[in-house]
């Protein structure tokens, strides 16, 4: 019976390789936390799109980004390697940084274009500029860009802290850099960017470059990297106010409705059936922004934490007939992306170390995972101490912890900045499957071999670091105000006279 199936499924997916390959669309959520969705459990959030992806797809419960920060989590997902190889460590990188990501290091765009893709960035990059626009998506193998090339709240967003205008302002965004820019490809096409309009702009974007595409029977790629739902949390005239939730979800209504726009676009052009849309999210939330900020659900802390808040994320797999609806409990990180899209699209994987295990049987056959382990860097890793955390299996160590400032405010003292840097020797143990709030450490004498369980998760994490070799720190190299983006790059009095 199931080798039946089995059978089925994959002699469906040879005939639909061989008449055309599979498009694929990556939506990308930023701070948005396993509590977030309706279809993870949030009373008040109004995601119906999201929704129904997850309700007509494969929804995973045990799905890890990389890296507690937006650009090192990035940085994985496009090139299914660690921030650590690739150099995008400590921190994030910020609007004049001097470093990007390694043009030397092979993007899902890079892996298609060999085959005649048609690629798109669309959205927040944070993977650099750089002189002359050394690191933008244009030189990572996307045909097109448009999009804010860091967060919004790097650079003078005052008046979207003061919504509605008549409230008082509730937080401050970085006043000493150039207006946030809009580009298009490398230009600059608005300083500063119309915040109000820049979703609707994304998702005609993105509409018009799927159908264009699908028109020119030209398999595609899409990546979405959403600002919804970072901090400053708003939403243009489509969706402010129109939630119970407030500023958070508005703006995540407002990425919601362009999740429903590129639905239909796909549907209309014909494509929905060969493509597969994968949804998730860069880090844990805010939660520093408190009720503005976003909500990890039953994990503990966020953003800026190796607690399961901070990485654990929620995923959609999206294929109509190719992929049954259902939930799935295996283990799976963004890192797989880059590796399964490679195997779906019959593309080479690069020929480097790659740290991502193709998800193709878990997504078509309800299959098991490859990949039995999940690694976990803080926001500053080193090579002194490696490994915050290790989960393996359904048990998680920590052989560090520490709170950080985005996961302040909340009750739990351990996710606060205050919390400090904290060498647990035996590491701390959880059962995720019987705890995975991770409150109650599992104990030598319980149901549990602990001696012996860690035993194996030292002998995993001693080779896992033994093949992990630190490439140069890209964030290392420091910022230069000079290279913020700037439309009138002569113009006297930076970087306010950044505006055109
Ligand atoms: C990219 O180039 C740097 C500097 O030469 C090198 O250290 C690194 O290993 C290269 N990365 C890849 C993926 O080839
Ligand atoms: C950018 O390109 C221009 C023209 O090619 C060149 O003159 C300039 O030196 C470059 N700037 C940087 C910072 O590399
Ligand atoms: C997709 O497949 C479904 C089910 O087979 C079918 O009803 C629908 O018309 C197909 N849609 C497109 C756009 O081909």
């Amino acid at each position: 019976m199931d080798f039946t199936r089995l059978g089925f499924v994959a002699l469906l997916c040879v005939c639909a390789h061989a008449a055309s390959p599979p498009n694929f669309l990556v939506l990308f959520a930023d701070d948005l936390g396993f509590g977030d969705l309706g279809c993870y459990g949030h009373p008040s959030s109004l995601s119906p799109n999201l929704d129904r992806l997850a309700a007509g797809g494969l929804r995973f419960t045990d799905f890890y980004c990389t890296s507690p920060l937006c650009s090192p989590s990035r940085a994985s997902l496009l090139t299914g390697r660690y921030q650590t190889r690739s150099g995008i460590y400590p921190g994030v990188l910020y609007p004049g940084s001097v470093g990007g990501l390694p043009l030397n290091e092979t993007t899902i765009a890079e892996v298609l274009k060999p085959l005649g893709y048609a690629t798109a960035a669309v959205g927040k990059w944070h993977l650099g500029v750089g002189p002359n626009g050394t690191f933008l998506p244009t030189r990572q193998g996307f045909d097109e860009y448009l999009g804010i090339p860091y967060s919004h709240d790097m650079g003078p967003c005052h008046n979207l802290t003061c919504f509605p205008p008549d409230v008082k302002c509730f937080g401050m965004c970085d006043v000493g850099t150039v207006l946030v820019p809009l580009m298009h490809n490398e230009d600059i096409k608005e300083q500063p960017v119309n915040f109000l309009d820049l979703e609707r702009a994304y998702s005609d974007f993105s509409a018009s470059f799927i159908a264009s595409a699908s028109k020119r029977k030209q398999p595609f790629f899409l990546y979405y990297p959403s600002h919804h739902t970072h901090y400053p949390q708003y939403a243009g005239p489509g969706a402010a106010g129109k939630t119970s939730r407030g500023p958070f979800g508005d703006s995540l209504l407002e990425f919601d409705n362009t999740v429903g726009k590129l639905l239909a676009t796909l549907e209309e052009s014909g494509v929905i059936n060969n493509t597969l849309v994968f949804f998730t999210a860069d880090n844990g939330p805010s939660l520093m922004r408190m009720s503005r900020g976003g909500n990890a659900g039953a994990l503990r802390c966020g953003k800026g934490t190796t607690y399961e808040g901070g990485m654990r994320e929620p995923a959609i797999a999206f294929w109509p007939g190719t992929i049954t609806p259902g939930v799935t409990r295996e283990l799976a990180s963004s890192l797989d992306i880059l590796p399964t899209i490679a195997r779906l699209a019959g593309a080479r994987v690069p020929q480097v170390a790659l740290d991502g295990f193709d998800m193709t049987e878990i997504l078509t056959n309800q299959g098991k995972s490859k990949r039995e382990a999940i690694m976990f860097y803080p926001s500053d890793p080193s090579e002194q101490l490696g490994l915050f955390a290790l989960r393996l299996e359904k048990y998680k160590a920590h052989f560090y912890t520490r709170g950080s400032t985005h996961s302040s405010t909340t009750p739990d003292k351990e996710c606060s900045a205050f919390s400090v840097l904290n060498f647990h020797d035996p590491p701390l143990l959880f059962d995720l499957e019987a705890d995975p709030s991770e409150r109650y450490p599992l104990v030598p004498g319980g149901e549990t071999d602990v001696p012996a369980l860690l035993e194996r998760i030292k002998k995993v994490k001693e080779q896992f670091e033994a093949s992990m070799s630190f490439g140069e720190s890209e964030i290392g190299k420091g910022s230069d105000p000079q290279l913020e983006p700037c439309c009138s790059p002569e113009c006297s009095q930076k970087p306010h006279c950044c505006q055109c």
